[in-house]
């Protein structure tokens, strides 16, 4: 499970399930991090605490939403990393936009969604890939889905549309990328006791809770194993695979 010489982009990582794969990456040995945020703060802080424990990290801001600012995010990693050899697709408009019906949802969040949540992930990797090709240890990309995607959440489905988009896209890409060494495959967590989780009603969070093989709260720590796993040596011949991680809440 050791990330030793490799170089991680995580996006989103300012706050959440990101910060948290950022710290198990740094607790990991990894060399250096990356957190890209379209919130500096939450960047700047996640990236703070990371030195202060020893680690090499630093905050690079990105709009997953706008194709101009990934493509500066690239070019500056790029002059100061060279290459990289993990990229968590883990940015996301994930809080906030749940329980409106199917017929309530307002097409510009829809669209906003999709633009940043699918074409974005299509983007950043795309963006990342010349870099990833520069790894020599192998490249790896995790993409972040989610268990709505597979049990069919409703009141959800701009964003329950989105990860369904991003599991298939993991399988594509795995195609793609796999005669260059990169290995590319996702996470579907359920849901986990966030910040951006504590608008759900009680009776969403007890849904889970209840039909969890487990039945208890899930935390980010439950989450970040898999995705070390998956950034490092050994998972190198595991690719376009998805990997439910939500204590039995739904199988693949
Ligand atoms: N928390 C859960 O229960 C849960 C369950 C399944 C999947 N997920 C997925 O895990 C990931 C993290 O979710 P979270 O719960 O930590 O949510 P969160 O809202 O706390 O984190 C999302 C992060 O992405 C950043 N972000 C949002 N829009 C962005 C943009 N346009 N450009 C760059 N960064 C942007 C936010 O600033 C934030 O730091 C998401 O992909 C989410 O869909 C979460």
């Amino acid at each position: 499970m050791s990330l030793a010489g490799r170089t991680i982009v995580i996006t989103g990582g300012g706050r959440g399930l990101g910060r948290a794969f950022a710290e198990a990456c740094a607790a990991a040995s990894s060399d250096a991090i990356v957190v890209a945020d379209i919130r500096a703060d939450w960047g700047e802080a996640t990236a703070e605490a990371l030195r202060k424990a020893g680690a090499d990290a630093a905050f690079l801001a990105v709009d997953l939403g706008d194709p101009k600012s990934i493509e500066a995010f690239a070019a500056e990693v790029e002059a100061r990393y060279g290459r990289i050899d993990g990229l968590v697709n883990n940015g996301a408009i994930a809080t906030g936009i749940g329980g409106k019906t199917f017929e309530e949802i307002e097409v510009e969040t829809w669209d906003r969604v999709m633009a940043v949540n699918v074409r974005g992930t299509w983007l950043m990797t795309r963006a990342m890939a010349p870099l990833l090709r520069k790894s020599t240890l192998g490249g790896r990309i995790v993409n972040i889905a989610s268990d709505t995607a597979l049990w069919g959440a409703p009141r959800l489905l701009h964003y329950v549309g989105s990860k369904g988009a991003v599991i298939s896209m993991t399988r594509s890409l795995a195609r793609e990328l796999g005669p260059d060494g990169i290995a590319v495959n996702a996470i579907a967590p359920g849901l986990v006791l966030v910040e951006a989780t504590e608008y759900v009603p009680p009776e969403r969070h007890r849904l889970y809770v209840d039909g969890r093989a487990m039945q208890r709260p899930q935390m980010p720590d439950d989450v970040t194993g898999a995705v070390v796993f998956l950034l490092g040596q050994g998972a190198g011949f595991v690719t376009g695979q998805l990997l439910p991680v939500n204590g039995g809440f739904v199988f693949n």
